[in-house]
């Protein structure tokens, strides 16, 4: 793979953080994630890079099979066996990630890193009452429980809490389970992989609501991923856009919006509904990201309408222009 000689990506890396950002919470450096598949290895997270600062809320966006919840898993150590991870820094309120031995891992697991599912009946076994599941995976009593379902907007629900997840809707079993990974428990980190995905709009905006507040309350930090950029931006202070496994962009949630650097970026604003006048069909992002791994320079180069000779040829290093940092060789020309 030919590297251009751009900033190493360390330096780059440094630039990654919340502009005048409170203390650091978690570091990501340098992260790699390879499957093995039958077709060979396949590198799912390529050189990724962010931070995330106490209190705050990062939000990471990018298609499917861009590699968030990759991202995901691999911060809670439960990448699939084979799975090979490499990164310059893993840290995580002080401690090295990736040298903990894996019974230090589960002890942060739930405590101090708590994680909101994508599909929440997916989650919770169907065959047993949703009380006894309530209190496996917290550890509370029955009181507490109540307590904590009332703090989430459940009040209505706990007289039946020994009906089976089925007989509830989607919103209440995504409240429950928030209940479990930032209430229960008080995570300093949350990771949320698509929390809303499955759920109609106006639950969706409450169950972000929820979220917010929880993180109001507490002061606890989330990240916070999804396909759908107009969801980010309702609660996220920074966005990074992932696209064919590398964080392409990386900025804060105004500057993203008002000065996209990276042309995935710019091409997904401008897909976005609320840019475009009623009727108006949507712009869809013409080829596809299958196979960007596979190519010697810039992974959207086949996508990108400014592609020349040297993005074919050189992978794009991180560089930083004003508060974002992008993987682009031509991003000054979003000026
Ligand atoms: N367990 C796995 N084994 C092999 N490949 C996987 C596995 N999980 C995910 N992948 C592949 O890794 C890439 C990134 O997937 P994923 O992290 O799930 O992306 P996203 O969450 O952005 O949709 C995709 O190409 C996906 O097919
Ligand atoms: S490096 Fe080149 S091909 Fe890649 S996004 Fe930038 S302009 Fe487009
Ligand atoms: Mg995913």
């Amino acid at each position: 793979m030919v590297r251009s000689d751009g900033p190493a990506p360390v330096a780059a890396a440094a630039a990654t953080g919340a502009p005048g950002a409170a203390e650091e919470l978690l570091r990501v450096e340098g992260l790699h994630v390879t499957y093995p598949t039958a077709a060979g290895p396949l590198p799912a997270v390529r050189d990724v890079s962010f931070t995330v600062a106490r209190g705050e809320v990062l939000g990471l966006v990018g298609e499917s099979g861009s590699g968030k919840s990759t991202v995901l898993t691999a911060l809670m150590r439960m990448l699939p066996r084979g799975a090979e991870t490499r990164a310059d820094v893993l840290r995580f309120a002080g401690q090295d990630l990736s040298r903990m031995n894996e019974r230090a891992v589960r002890q942060l697991r739930g405590r101090r890193i708590g994680l909101v599912p994508q599909r929440p009946m997916t989650s919770l076994s169907p065959v047993t009452p949703v009380r006894a599941q309530l209190r496996r995976l917290t550890g509370l009593d029955d009181n507490r429980i109540d307590e904590l379902l009332t703090s989430v907007g459940l009040a209505g629900v706990t007289s039946r809490l020994n009906d089976y997840p089925f007989q509830f809707s989607g919103g209440q079993l995504q409240r429950m389970l928030i209940a479990v990974a930032v209430l229960a428990r008080e995570p300093e980190l949350v990771l949320a992989d698509e929390p809303t995905t499955t759920l109609d709009a106006t639950v969706q905006a409450q169950i972000l609501r929820l979220l917010v507040d929880l993180k109001d309350r507490l002061g606890n930090s989330v990240v916070f991923v999804s396909h759908d950029l107009a969801v980010v931006a309702q609660i996220c202070d920074r966005v990074g856009v992932m696209y064919g496994g590398q964080l392409v962009e990386l900025a804060p949630t105004a500057e993203l919006f008002a000065r996209p650097r990276h042309p995935y970026t710019q091409a997904l604003l401008n897909a976005m509904p609320a840019r475009h006048a009623r009727g108006e069909r949507l712009r869809a992002i013409p080829g596809t990201v299958s196979g960007s791994h596979r190519l010697p320079g810039c992974g959207f180069a086949p996508r990108c309408e400014r592609a020349d000779e040297l993005c074919h040829r050189v992978v794009p290093e991180p560089r930083v222009l004003s508060l974002s940092v992008a993987r682009c060789h031509h991003m000054e020309e979003a000026e």
